[in-house]
């Protein structure tokens, strides 16, 4: 569809890299004017410009209250009102073993991906709530529903997102403000480089690749997904397609949280 969001204005935190640039681009696409909100002010700033007067650059720490607050208001100033708001911006974990994790990096990352999103929630709806509803869409993790190893900090945070997530959408369906989460799954992005800090280029490229053929050997669907995949959720979730569709979590993920691949064994002769 073409001009699906026609009207509408939305906001994607994070939304200089990735997924977030991904939502954005899918976003502008279809008619929407955006406001990309991030800490990297380069990257939003060079995307915004080359997006036209469709789209603006705000930088905002996501992990401070005040400046999603300041956020909200630039964006009703700016383009008149705030349909979407996309609390996309997150940071991962160092990889450590919990034994080994002296847990330094809690506040940062819950401050970063559960702070921000409920205040992202919390000032996008007081605006919605007073002018006839909205979409919001909050983007958690596969890391969120299965359990597993490493990256605890950032797995206990993306499974707060969905508890938030469809909690805020039964407080919120009085106003008309729907909640949504998309729970990603293995979408090559710099993310995962990040949790990897302190690697050289050479280690990083072998970790990556390890990682990636892992994902691959236990997703059911093949291809590495992309950025427009999981847009492609959000924008359904933004758009009047989905009027209906309160506190649900979808991953966009090939498969893989459904379950691992079990690969028979062949019979002999
Ligand atoms: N890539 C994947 O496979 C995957 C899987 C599961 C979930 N996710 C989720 O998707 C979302 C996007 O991740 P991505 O893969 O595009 O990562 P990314 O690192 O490419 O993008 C994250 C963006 O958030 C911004 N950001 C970080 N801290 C911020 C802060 N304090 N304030 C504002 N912006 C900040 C970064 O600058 C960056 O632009 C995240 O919520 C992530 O947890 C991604």
């Amino acid at each position: 569809m073409v001009n699906e969001l026609k009207g509408k204005v939305a906001i994607v935190t994070g939304g200089a890299s990735g997924i977030g640039r991904g939502i954005v681009e899918r976003f502008v696409a279809e008619g929407s004017r955006v406001v990309i909100a991030d800490v990297e002010a380069d990257k939003g700033q060079e995307l915004a410009a080359g997006l036209g007067d469709v789209a603006l650059f705000s930088r905002t720490d996501v992990s401070d209250p005040e400046q999603i607050g300041a956020l909200v208001a630039t964006t009703v100033e700016k383009f008149g009102g705030l349909h979407v708001m996309v609390n996309n911006a997150a940071v991962s974990s160092p990889l450590r073993r919990l034994l080994d994790d002296d847990l330094s990096d809690f506040h940062r990352i819950m401050g970063v991906n559960v702070l921000g999103v409920m205040a992202g929630t919390r000032d996008a709806a007081r605006h919605m709530a007073e002018n006839g509803g909205g979409s919001i869409i909050n983007l958690t993790s596969i890391g969120g529903i299965q359990a597993g190893g490493g990256v605890m900090i950032y797995r206990a945070s993306k499974a707060a997102v969905i508890q938030f997530t469809k909690s805020a959408a039964i407080e919120l369906a009085r106003y008309e403000i729907r909640v949504n989460a998309i729970a990603p799954g293995s979408i090559p992005t710099p993310i995962l480089g990040k949790s990897a800090a302190g690697m050289g280029p050479e280690q990083l490229k072998e970790f990556e690749a390890k990682i990636r053929q892992g994902m691959r050997d236990d997703r059911p669907l093949k291809r590495e997904g992309t950025p427009d995949d999981v847009a492609q959720a959000a924008l359904y979730f933004a758009g009047d397609r989905s009027p209906y569709v309160t506190g649900t979590v979808l991953p966009v993920d090939g498969g893989t949280s459904t379950g691992k691949v079990v690969r028979p064994r062949r019979s002999e002769g």
